[in-house]
């Protein structure tokens, strides 16, 4: 077993080096050649026409929990659905319990953040959901 985990790494490791060669092929070095550009991340910018929950969701909560937010990515560990927005077994009372208390590496949102209205509009934009977009 120890046997395959080495040649699996080593595999890899193999792999990497290839790449590496490839972009060098290509006169591009790969020291300058950086990650892809990041998503960007969900402001009204890109919302415009959301009012109610959604505009609260995008002011409070987008910043987390859109493509490439922290909340996205942690949640993808757990849940095949880690867009919040995307899912349609989000109840209203359990949103709001969450973002009081925090959940997992989420903090705690309190009221002085965002008041006990705004959150149960944010929580009914929710449960409400699929709301569908890629975002
Ligand atoms: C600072 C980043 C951050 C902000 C801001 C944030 N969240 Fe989160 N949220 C997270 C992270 C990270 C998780 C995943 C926690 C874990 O699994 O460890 C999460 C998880 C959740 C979950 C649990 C989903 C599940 O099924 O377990 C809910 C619900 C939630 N967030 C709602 C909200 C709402 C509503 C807001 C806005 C009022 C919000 N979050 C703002 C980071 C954030």
């Amino acid at each position: 077993m120890k046997n395959v985990v080495f040649l699996v790494a080593a595999g890899l490791l193999a792999g990497c080096a290839a790449v590496a060669t490839a972009q060098n092929a290509e006169g591009e070095p790969a020291a300058q050649a950086g990650p892809p550009p990041m998503p960007q991340p969900v402001t009204m910018a890109q919302r415009p026409d959301a009012t109610g929950g959604e505009a609260l969701y995008v002011e409070y909560c987008a910043m987390c929990h859109t493509a490439n937010g922290m909340g996205t990515g942690l949640l993808a560990r757990r849940m095949d659905t880690p867009l919040l927005e995307d899912r349609d077994n989000l109840a209203a009372p359990f949103v709001v319990i969450a973002a009081r208390n925090g959940i997992g590496n989420m903090p705690a949102i309190p009221r002085g953040e965002v008041s006990d209205e705004d959150l149960q509009a944010i929580a009914e934009y929710l449960a409400a959901g699929p709301h569908g977009g890629d975002e």
